[in-house]
């Protein structure tokens, strides 16, 4: 078994890291022994607060209640910008690497600053205040950090959808959180192609009847439709502005952001996260999990969309004073060795990156990483999905040359940050497992039936005890929070992840356990693809799961039946295809769409999807029990069927 493999703590490393493997275990008893303390301690050394908390902690997970620093008062920017001016204002806090490898600039934390407090009082004279909803659609530009924060400046709640869905699935996330204002850019770069952003904002904006304004980035400068009386350019109103604005004093459960994931139904949630708790969270496991120092330059190349982009782009390097690379470009583009490149060009000492991208470059061969140098390159890390042993290998191999620690580090959107990984200096590594929660992380593992197992197993993933980053609630539906992560298994917060513990206690995640898909790391519901299938006027019925694919880690399998005379062929798929970009996104078009007259579904009409997973596997051999099923004949069918995902 793959446990075996073992690879000691780098020596070199472990000399001169924040945290050895002794500390490890040290502060992680403290952490579980006294948490309240501990935690206490770690928001006084990390944080600047404008009047401290009157209590640490208080909980109720059957009620899905959590709040951290009761009472405490601070602002986002303050920790992020202000307090460095003094010490580093002339540093770089952001580097940004266009799409062309021609395009760089670099923002200082006193410029950053500036156009920060600019930014905060174009909002304010347009109106937004304190608890406002402000929906970010942008492409992967500096100016994305400047109305983020500007945000966070005047305690505005951000929403930020990422740049590559659809102008459908920014309707419903506008309306959702009932956004008044919107910041998107006219157009942006990936891999030499345009993306259309204002397009698809103009188009959202026709069903979104509250949404105002509309400020709008120059980045690429063609000419793009615009709406008077709505649209404001964001150059102009930037240049009127006045440079000084006081941050909004926060209380600590107040809200910072929400972003929207994908659950087994329905539509996306609306995840919320509040102020001192989840930066305290993000600016943490930065430094201890990146083992980040002074005057590292750290690069992090998640979407600012995603979870990873807010809390290691932005919020989590910020807070700690880094230099933080924000790269609007792809893996592949000009040639396969851009991300080497960059951290050349760049003299990168963390990289932190997903496994779907680590293996596409994988694919390419060992070539375009070997004529590049590297040797700025300390820690490297991996996200969003399981990487696979042979990845990892490649990675720590040929990626690191040996010399630079893996870590691969589980968490979710919904927990604000890292909690199960390894830190550099102090964990001995084993390629596939997320190894050892982070501190104050108290995992365990359940059976079906919701008791714990002790020693090695393997069962749900569910975590006992709260942290500090950890969501407070799905905006506007605190039922579906409760329901979602706290009544399946009550007294846990209940991840939706399998996972096996082997006899050293280190994790080892095996996967979603419900209709999540994962598709290049992207998190995706197998309802939100279904819902966009079934609005064409032909398809009676469909049924989406996942597939293992080489690259993607999860591929798409879409089983459509069709209505009744209707003969399926190219023009339809292409149409149905045309529907999930429209609907959802790029990213979730479908691998493999198999006509199917009928699915296997249990008497009662439920479609066993264990079924089709197979199938979409070519794992014909154990399809398991189907005596249950209504017609078993459908089955035979469905098998002699299978397409060939493209
Ligand atoms: O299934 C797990 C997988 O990604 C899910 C969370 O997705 P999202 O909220 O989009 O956040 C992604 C970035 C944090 C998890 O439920 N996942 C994430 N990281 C890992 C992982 N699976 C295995 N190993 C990981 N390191």
């Amino acid at each position: 078994m793959s446990d075996q493999k073992l690879y000691p703590v780098i020596p070199a490393i472990a000399a001169s890291a924040h945290i050895d493997t002794d500390r490890y275990h040290e502060m992680y008893r403290r952490s579980i022994d006294d948490p309240e303390a501990f935690w206490s301690e770690q928001a006084e050394q990390f944080l600047d607060w404008e009047r401290r908390w009157d209590s640490v902690l208080a909980h109720d997970y059957p009620r899905g209640e959590i709040q951290w620093f009761i009472g405490g008062k601070l602002n986002v920017t303050v920790n992020c910008l202000d307090r460095h001016l003094a010490t580093r204002g002339d540093q770089i806090a952001i580097i940004w690497e266009g799409d062309d490898p021609s395009h760089h600039s670099t923002l200082t934390y006193r410029e950053l600053h500036r156009q920060v407090c600019k930014f905060a009082n174009v909002m304010k004279s347009q109106g937004v205040g304190k608890g406002d909803r402000v929906c970010i659609y942008l492409p992967m530009i500096a100016e994305a950090a400047v109305v983020i924060l500007a945000c966070a400046r005047i305690g505005a709640i951000h929403s930020i959808v990422f740049g590559g869905f659809s102008a459908d699935a920014l309707r419903d996330r506008i309306l959702d959180a009932d956004c008044r204002f919107l910041i998107c850019a006219d157009e942006s770069y990936r891999g030499g192609k345009i993306v259309h952003s204002k397009l698809n904002v103009d188009k959202a904006a026709k069903q979104c009847p509250n949404l105002r304004t509309v400020v709008v980035i120059k980045h690429t400068g063609h000419d793009i439709p615009w709406s008077n009386g709505r649209d404001v350019c964001y150059h102009e109103a930037m240049q009127s502005a006045d440079e000084t604005c006081e941050p909004e004093l926060m209380d600590a459960e107040d809200p910072l952001f929400i972003l929207y994931t994908s659950g087994s139904t329905g539509l996306p949630k609306g995840v919320l996260h509040t102020t001192g708790g989840y930066l305290l969270y993000a600016a943490m496991t930065h430094k201890y999990v990146f083992d980040y120092r002074e005057g590292d330059v750290y690069w992090c190349t998640a979407d600012i969309g995603w979870i990873t982009g807010h809390s290691y782009v932005l919020y989590g390097p910020l807070c700690n004073g880094a230099t933080t690379l924000m790269f609007e470009g792809v893996p592949t583009y000009p040639e396969p060795d851009r991300f080497w490149q960059v951290i050349d060009k760049h003299r990168g000492n963390i990289f932190y990156t997903a496994p779907t991208a680590i293996r596409a470059l994988m694919a390419q061969g060992d070539a375009y990483v070997q004529r590049t140098g590297r040797d700025s390159l300390r820690v490297l890390g991996s996200v969003g999905e399981p990487i696979n042993p042979e990845a990892w290998e490649w990675y720590y191999r040929v990626v690191g040359d040996q010399r630079c620690p893996v870590v691969d580090t589980w968490w979710q959107t919904e927990t604000g940050g890292i909690l199960i990984t390894p830190l550099p200096g102090a964990t001995a590594l084993k390629p596939g497992s997320a190894t050892l929660p982070f501190f104050g992380i108290q995992p365990a593992i359940l059976d079906p039936e919701g008791h714990p197992l002790d020693g090695e197993a393997e069962g749900i993933l569910v975590l006992t005890f709260p942290w500090p980053g950890q969501a407070r609630s799905v905006y506007g539906d605190h039922q579906r929070f409760v329901d979602t992560y706290f009544s399946k298994f009550p007294g846990y917060y209940f991840a939706g992840d399998g996972a096996r513990r082997d006899a050293d206690g280190y994790y080892w995640i095996t996967g979603r356990i419900d209709d999540v898909l994962n598709v290049s790391g992207h998190r995706l519901g197998t309802a939100e693809i279904e819902s966009a299938l079934v609005l064409h006027d032909q398809v009676a019925e469909a049924a989406v799961v996942g597939f293992p694919h080489p690259i993607k880690g999860q591929g798409i399998y879409a089983y459509v039946t069709l209505n009744v005379g209707v003969e399926g062929n190219e023009t339809l798929k292409a149409e149905l295809k045309n529907l999930v970009r429209e609907e959802v996104s790029a990213i979730a078009l479908p691998d493999a769409i198999q006509w199917s007259p009928g699915l296997p579904k249990t008497r009662s009409g439920k479609i066993m999807r264990r079924i089709l997973r197979k199938i979409a596997a070519n794992e014909f051999s154990d399809l398991g029990d189907t005596s249950t099923l209504a017609d078993p004949a459908v089955v035979e069918q469905l098998v002699a069927n299978r397409q060939h995902p493209s």
